[in-house]
């Protein structure tokens, strides 16, 4: 299987969650984009410069996703909504099939 399913919870982390098919080795952020989530921005296409692919990661991911780089965390601070502890760039997080199932919630704006 090359393929995992990505949940996307709304801001309220409740209702809303959509299913999105992602490739394996693809970036969260690509995911979103081609699954049509239109909260994911995006707006730099990946290149870790527009902090407008946000998105809050809930506790019981978070260790199972490798941690944020200097330079995403530094972006971090650009965030429209307020960044979380789970709050992470998603053009920075790449899909293993150990994400299977990956839950992220979306922020309340990306501006
Ligand atoms: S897409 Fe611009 S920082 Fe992620």
């Amino acid at each position: 299987m090359n393929t995992i399913t990505i949940h996307f919870q709304n801001p309220e982390g409740t209702a809303g969650a959509r299913a999105v098919e992602a490739r394996i080795g693809r970036t969260l952020m690509q995911a979103a984009v081609d699954g049509g989530v239109t909260a994911i921005a995006a707006d730099c296409g990946g290149l870790l410069s527009c902090a407008t692919c946000h998105v809050i990661v809930p506790p019981e991911w978070q260790p199972r996703l490798p941690g944020p780089a200097g330079d995403e965390l530094d972006m971090l601070e650009m965030t429209a909504a307020p960044r979380e502890a789970g709050s992470r760039l998603s053009c920075q997080i790449v899909l293993s099939a150990e994400l299977q199932g990956l839950v992220v919630r979306l922020p309340t704006t990306q501006y």
